[in-house]
């Protein structure tokens, strides 16, 4: 297809490739988003599930959400499109990963630079005592897990309501000043502070790559070509092409 060509030659012609995803590139490992239509914040309601003001008020009922989410990401696996982001990223093409997505599946795809920007999954942590416990350590049999100090555990990703580590804000915004080409892929582009990267890219001048079958908020004014397809199919799409001019 000419725009996996066109694409794949203004990606290898960039200096600081940068990708950031959303839950739409683990739509193919089975992994439901949230806002699309059957999102996981159209069956749980996120100002009643998502906020830590609700965990705090009620873990056990928020932990009912998570186990569910848990089990969904426990039988995931990554799909071609991380795959093929591993691969930019081995090729020296891709120089970082910021996803919003706390399902681990890049770095199961080999992707090594990756900023977790919403936390990740692999972790629970006590916010009294600051325990942190592998997720593989703790049963959630009874709900909500608790620590031996007996506060309620909770994942370490970053619910609504509280603010992005640090380290992962400073690194993605490094990253989102100093690109020329960003690969912005599966997300509804809804959610601050994720939804100002793309926009702190294109302020530096980043061509923006969109990967995604409906619209987002960036696709009328800041995107410069979205690619309306899954990213299972477009990105291998991208990479033949890649593999193709450099056999021509
Ligand atoms: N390939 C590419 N994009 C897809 C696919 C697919 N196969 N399937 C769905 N999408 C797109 C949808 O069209 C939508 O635009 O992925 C996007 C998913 O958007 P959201 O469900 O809003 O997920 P995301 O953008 O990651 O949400 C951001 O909001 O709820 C919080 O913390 C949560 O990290 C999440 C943040």
């Amino acid at each position: 297809m000419d725009d996996y060509r066109r694409m794949a030659e203004r990606i290898s012609r960039s200096s600081y490739a940068v990708a950031l995803t959303g839950a739409g590139i683990s739509v193919e490992s089975g992994v439901p988003d949230f806002r699309s239509a059957g999102g996981l914040w159209s069956k749980y309601d996120p100002s009643e599930f998502g906020t830590i003001e609700s965990f705090r008020a009620n873990p056990a009922k928020v932990w009912k959400m998570l186990a569910e989410l848990d089990q969904v990401l426990a039988s995931a696996d990554p799909n071609p499109a991380h795959r093929t982001l591993a691969e930019l990223e081995k090729r020296g093409i891709l120089r970082l990963v910021i996803t919003q997505n706390v399902d681990s599946l890049h770095q199961r795809a080999g992707t090594t630079k990756v900023v977790e920007f919403h936390g990740n999954n692999r972790t629970l942590r006590c916010d009294s005592c600051g325990q942190r416990f592998p997720r593989e350590s703790v049963s959630l049999a009874s709900l909500p897990p608790r620590c031996p100090c007996g506060t309620a555990l909770r994942p370490d990703l970053v619910f609504f309501g509280e603010p992005i580590s640090g380290d992962a804000y400073h690194q993605a915004m490094a990253a989102a000043g100093k690109c020329d080409f960003m690969l912005i892929v599966g997300t509804s582009a809804s959610v601050a502070p994720a939804s100002q990267i793309p926009r702190l890219a294109k302020q530096n001048g980043a061509f923006l790559l969109e990967i995604n079958p409906k619209a987002s908020e960036l696709s009328h004014h800041l995107t410069d070509f979205r690619i309306a397809e899954p990213a299972g199919i477009a990105l291998p799409g991208i990479l033949a092409a890649l593999d193709e001019s450099y056999n021509s």
